[in-house]
């Protein structure tokens, strides 16, 4: 374990969560819109705190399928310009496709590329971002050194983390709702990072200030994510959105499935607003600057 906790990149360069989104990449893109709808709140804080200005250029890394580049774009409007990358191929090529379709080709620039292997010049952009993409690096420091470096004096950067697992039930509710009619576990992933890699106050801040960024601020912020269900449908929509909590359902009863998605009903009825459970939900969002703001 490093300073932060977190498993060192191993020596022998593979990388577990890579692997991991490599293979999760297709089911992703599929529910890319369904992805940007549920957790359009975050998208929100993120570009609230970077206020891009029309005309700049923003780096995003770890974009996915476009999200908060996307929005990035529409801040910078047509004389800005915004660079998305990911490690993944497909999910590459799949932003490709999105930003062609939605005619952004001149405005938003994507690249195929893992955080560790950024090296754009010093004082390429105006701000960086990374949104739930972080805890998934070999070398959360490293990226964050990357990103600085890669940013003007007086730029602006932005993560978003997922807090801690007690303010998230969206991600564990529907596997407590298994556990609870005995569907069998499944091991962790060996060598790969959690979603609540950061989870608790500060970890990702010291990150950052271990990387150089200055004025780090960190706030855990309360906010919503809006999941199109009703709640006697959440453990199937669940299962659409995550390939674990689908390989855990698959493996039931219709009788244990059913029953399952009876308790997982029962605990989101209170979370339920019109045609949406609106899960109660805490990310960090950590704020810096580059170092050269200070010189
Ligand atoms: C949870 S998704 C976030 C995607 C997008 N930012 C969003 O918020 O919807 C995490 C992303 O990190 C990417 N990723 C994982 N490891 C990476 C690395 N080492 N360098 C760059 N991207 C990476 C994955 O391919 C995936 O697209």
């Amino acid at each position: 374990m490093n300073m932060n906790g977190q498993s060192p990149p191993r020596s022998d360069g593979s990388d577990p969560d890579l692997e991991s989104w490599q293979q999760s990449a297709a089911k992703w893109i599929e529910q890319g819109d369904r992805i940007a709808e549920v957790t359009g709140e975050a998208t929100t804080l993120l570009i609230e705190a970077l206020d891009p200005q029309p005309g700049e250029r923003f780096l995003d890394v770890a974009s996915g399928v476009g999200d908060p580049a996307f929005s990035l774009a529409d801040r910078v409007g047509p004389h800005g310009r915004v660079v998305a990358t990911d490690a993944v191929a497909a999910m590459a090529e799949a932003l490709r496709s999105r930003v062609a379709a939605r005619g952004l080709a001149d405005r938003v620039e994507v690249h195929h590329v893992a955080v560790q292997e950024l090296s754009f010049p010093p004082d390429s952009f105006d701000g960086a971002s990374c949104r739930f993409g972080v805890m998934f690096f070999p070398d959360p420091a490293d990226a964050c050194r990357r990103l600085a470096r890669s940013v003007r004096a007086g730029g602006r950067m932005a993560l978003l983390a997922w807090g801690p697992k007690q303010g998230n039930p969206y991600f564990t509710c529907a596997m407590g709702a298994l556990d609870d009619v005995g569907a069998p576990e499944l091991g962790p992933v060996p060598g790969s990072h959690g979603v609540f890699e950061f989870g608790e106050p500060g970890q990702l801040a010291s990150v950052c200030r271990a990387a150089g960024w200055r004025e780090v601020d960190d706030r855990l912020v309360d906010l919503r994510l809006w999941v199109e269900a009703e709640p006697a449908g959440l453990l199937e929509a669940q299962a659409r959105i995550s390939d674990r909590v689908r390989e855990r359902c698959d493996g039931l009863t219709p009788a244990t499935r059913a029953r399952a998605a009876g308790r997982l009903a029962k605990q989101a009825e209170v979370w339920a607003r019109e045609g949406h459970i609106a899960f109660p939900a805490q990310v960090h969002l950590v704020t810096g600057r580059p170092w050269q703001a200070c010189t």
